[in-house]
């Protein structure tokens, strides 16, 4: 008895001693995606987190600040979602740097840790498009959150039964082969990625 009072006692302290404690590990300022409460429909962020086939993709997203924009529901987004099977084709990781270290270079931890996380925000960045809906009915030209690098959306010959995005080429190579709508923008799974060098 006197046992489970302390329990009692001491468990919401123990709780937020760890929420503490997360706070001042380093590299603690990732912001988990917070679930959006709304009536209607999943925001980008949770369609995210329960889409399967795009798992690796979203456990680079979520490190990244700019992830709150996608459980932002004052934001519209386009978000480009590679597939896993996309990904790991990839002959350079997200987080690896596109130039090799000169020789004899030698990065601390640290460093290391800050050249990856800007090449994962590059990435994830050339993945979002600032504005939703987008109409993939003609061809198209739009500028992703990493700037300088624009996506284009090519219509190509298909089944005109098919929904219109079915029929968009991005980057002129990549096919979308799924959309979701959310309620702060839309969501397409790529059957590639959209390249950063
Ligand atoms: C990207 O596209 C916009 C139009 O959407 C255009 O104004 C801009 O010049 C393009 N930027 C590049 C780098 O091609």
């Amino acid at each position: 008895m006197r046992l489970q009072l302390l329990s009692l006692l001491v468990l919401p302290f123990l709780a937020s001693a760890s929420t503490d404690e997360q706070m001042v590990l380093p590299g603690a300022d990732k912001e988990p995606f917070v679930p959006v409460v709304n009536s209607g429909k999943p925001s980008l962020a949770d369609l995210l987190t329960i889409e399967p086939s795009a798992s690796i993709f979203y456990s680079y997203a979520r490190e990244l600040e700019l992830s709150q924009l996608l459980s932002n529901p004052n934001a519209q987004n386009t978000l480009l979602v590679p597939t896993n099977k996309a990904v790991i084709a990839l002959p350079r990781k997200p987080h690896e740097d596109p130039k090799p270290l000169d020789d004899g270079v030698i990065l601390s931890e640290a460093e290391f840790d800050t050249i990856s996380k800007q090449n994962v925000e590059r990435w994830v960045s050339a993945h979002i498009i600032p504005q939703s809906p987008i109409s993939l009915t003609s061809d198209g030209e739009f500028e992703t959150l990493l700037s300088g690098r624009n996506v284009t959306f090519t219509v190509v010959d298909g089944d005109s039964d098919a929904p219109e995005w079915r029929r968009a080429l991005l980057d002129g190579s990549v096919h979308l082969t799924d959309m979701k709508e959310a309620s702060n923008g839309v969501m397409y799974i790529l059957d590639g990625t959209v390249t950063v060098d």
